[in-house]
């Protein structure tokens, strides 16, 4: 079934067009891969998802249902969660107070403080810890599991892995695998495409607010990825953005 549908949707700042006519399909369960340059476009496209920013043209639909002028609260009750680009921690709160800011707005599921900490056992135990001391890698953890706590179905990351090292990108990486089996659909938007080619089911490449790039990640070379990205080719000599 189709999850969330965005039909021709455009967005602006000012006179600038951040999005062309964009449309995509995300079926229930699937990971779907946002990749991209600076600017390309990929939060522009998660705020009209959460509900921050209304499309100027075209709609959202989410499990069928017209959500394009839903307030960002409305979406969440309808199981659409967000993880922003920069974690948005409250600093001076606890981690688990920053859990449970996540679960104002609580639809029915698995996820609650417990299931995060299992899923995070190196947050568990930093729970009464100001999360302003906490790693990079582990505040991402927080910001996942704070919109775990609303039980969404549909899933939005925006650049997960910025910062991080390859290590903690691993765990983060697999935690989201567990995310998915569980049956919450994710949209992972990146700019280190490596390990969100290797998590998705499926790939848009975005270039000036447009889709330039579709595609089971399989199916895709490093080339067609890398003119893609850039807006055009390398040479033999270079190698594809990662
Ligand atoms: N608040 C804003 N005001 C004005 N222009 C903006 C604003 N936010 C984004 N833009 C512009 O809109 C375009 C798309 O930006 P967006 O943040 O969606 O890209 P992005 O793919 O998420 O980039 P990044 O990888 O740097 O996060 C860019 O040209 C950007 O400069
Ligand atoms: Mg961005």
């Amino acid at each position: 079934m189709t999850h969330l549908r965005l039909d021709r949707v455009t967005a602006y700042y000012g006179h600038l067009q951040a999005l062309q006519e964009l449309s995509l399909e995300v079926d229930q369960g699937e990971i779907l891969a946002v990749i991209g340059a600076n600017g390309a476009g990929k939060s522009t496209l998660l705020s009209l998802i959460s509900g921050e920013q209304a499309p100027r043209e075209g709609r959202v639909f989410f499990d069928d249902i017209d959500i394009t002028s839903l307030a960002p609260h409305q979406r969440v009750r309808k199981g659409i969660a967000l993880v922003p680009e920069g974690r948005h921690l409250f600093g001076t709160l606890s981690v688990e107070d920053n859990l449970r800011s996540g679960a104002s707005t609580r639809r029915r599921g698995t996820w609650d403080l417990d299931a995060v900490y299992e899923l995070f056992p190196f947050i568990a135990a930093r729970r009464k810890h100001r999360a302003a001391v906490l790693s990079g890698g582990e505040q991402q953890a927080v910001a996942i599991g704070r919109a775990l706590m609303s039980n969404p179905s549909l899933l939005l990351l925006d650049e997960v892995s910025l910062g991080l090292a390859p290590v903690i990108i691993r765990d983060l990486y697999a935690a989201l695998q567990r995310i998915t089996a569980e049956g919450t659909t994710l949209l992972v938007v990146e700019q280190n495409i490596t390990e969100a080619l290797a998590a998705a089911n499926y790939a848009i490449c975005l270039l000036e607010g447009r889709v330039v790039l579709e595609g089971k990640p399989d199916t895709l070379s490093q080339r067609a990825i890398s003119q893609a990205y850039f807006g055009h080719d390398l040479g033999p000599s270079s190698k594809a953005a990662s």
